[in-house]
């Protein structure tokens, strides 16, 4: 089919203006400098050196540590809302750095993703456009109208970090666009109801993907929900699918995790771009992601990362 030619899909527009965009690969963009801390701020571990999370640390937090959650996690929601209302199209993923990063120093937190992990992530978000699953690191490439962009904040004040992301339409986008990003939307949500004190953490996986599933969707299996607090990333793994020897890790109250599953329209296979950090469908088609930091409570969980007037972020 070529540029000009009616579309595929009968909608009587030119391919190049239909589906012509869907099938074109994201492409990398230039990376700006690594943005500067102030003095003063408050940093994670590796905020100097890099290195990854020490992942032999307890799950189960005490109140107050579950309470400084909560207000870190509120802040991260709050940002991440305050860089979704920056998208459109023509705006570059750089830019939404650039106010994720001012925003997380103004709450008087410190990015988490800055410096993170080996190699180092260079950037404060990620964002994550189209076929990118997830860590996508914020370049010069502009948003189009079509995409569908996650951005994934994470913010680290008051000793623990607050884990969230939401995944947005950029201007108009095609119907089976939307109902990825509204059906991994509801993943999340199940996978949170599946939440129980007592219960193994291989319900909400299993929750996930039977939604996923019923609705002719694939769920990516390399990346987990993680065991957070004052580490950003603990030993415990939360899988988005099923397996059967997670029925093993059973939840107790105060324990403190995220869900945050990726879900595909076809192939849930990954491979990394030369970077190592961005991870893209093999087969280039799009992915959507949804976030939240939770403990478990005596009946059910709580989300440590909800916005202060309870709405969640995203389309
Ligand atoms: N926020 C991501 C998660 O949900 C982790 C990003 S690691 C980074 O686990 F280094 F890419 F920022
Ligand atoms: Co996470
Ligand atoms: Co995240």
């Amino acid at each position: 089919m070529r540029p000009n030619d009616a579309c595929f899909c009968g909608s009587g527009r030119k391919f190049k203006r239909c589906h012509a965009p869907s099938f074109e690969r994201v492409r990398a963009g230039q990376v700006s400098p690594q943005r500067p801390v102030p003095d003063g701020v408050e940093l994670p571990h590796y905020a100097a050196e890099g290195g990854r999370s020490r992942r032999d640390v307890p799950d189960v937090h005490p109140p107050e540590t579950i309470e400084a959650m909560r207000r870190t996690g509120a802040a991260a929601a709050e940002i991440l809302r305050t860089v979704g209302d920056a998208i459109a199209p023509g705006v570059t993923t750089e830019e939404l750095d650039r106010i994720c990063h001012e925003a997380c120093l103004a709450a008087g937190g410190y990015p988490s993703p800055l410096n993170y992990g080996e190699p180092s992530y260079p950037k404060s978000i990620c964002t994550s456009v189209n076929e990118v699953i997830c860590h996508g690191i914020p370049d010069s490439r502009a948003l189009r109208d079509g995409d569908i962009v996650n951005l994934d904040v994470t913010l680290f004040r008051e000793g623990v970090h607050g884990d969230t992301n939401a995944t947005w339409g950029v201007g108009t986008i095609d119907d089976l666009s939307r109902r990825l990003v509204r059906v991994t939307r509801e993943c999340l949500e199940k996978g949170i109801e599946a939440v129980r004190p007592g219960r193994p953490t291989s319900d909400i996986g299993q929750a996930i993907q039977a939604h996923a599933e019923a609705e002719g969707f694939s769920v990516v299996r390399a990346f987990t929900g993680h065991g957070v607090a004052h580490e950003f990333h603990t030993g415990l793994h939360i899988l988005h699918y099923f397996e059967p020897r997670d029925a093993r890790v059973v939840m107790e109250p105060g324990m403190t995790f995220t869900i945050e599953p990726m879900i595909a329209l076809g192939a849930w296979q990954h491979r990394l771009w030369d970077d190592e950090w961005t991870a893209v469908t093999t087969d280039g088609r799009r992915t959507a992601q949804f976030e939240h930091t939770l403990v478990v409570t005596d009946d059910g969980a709580d989300i440590l990362t909800l916005h202060p007037d309870g709405r969640w972020s995203g389309h």
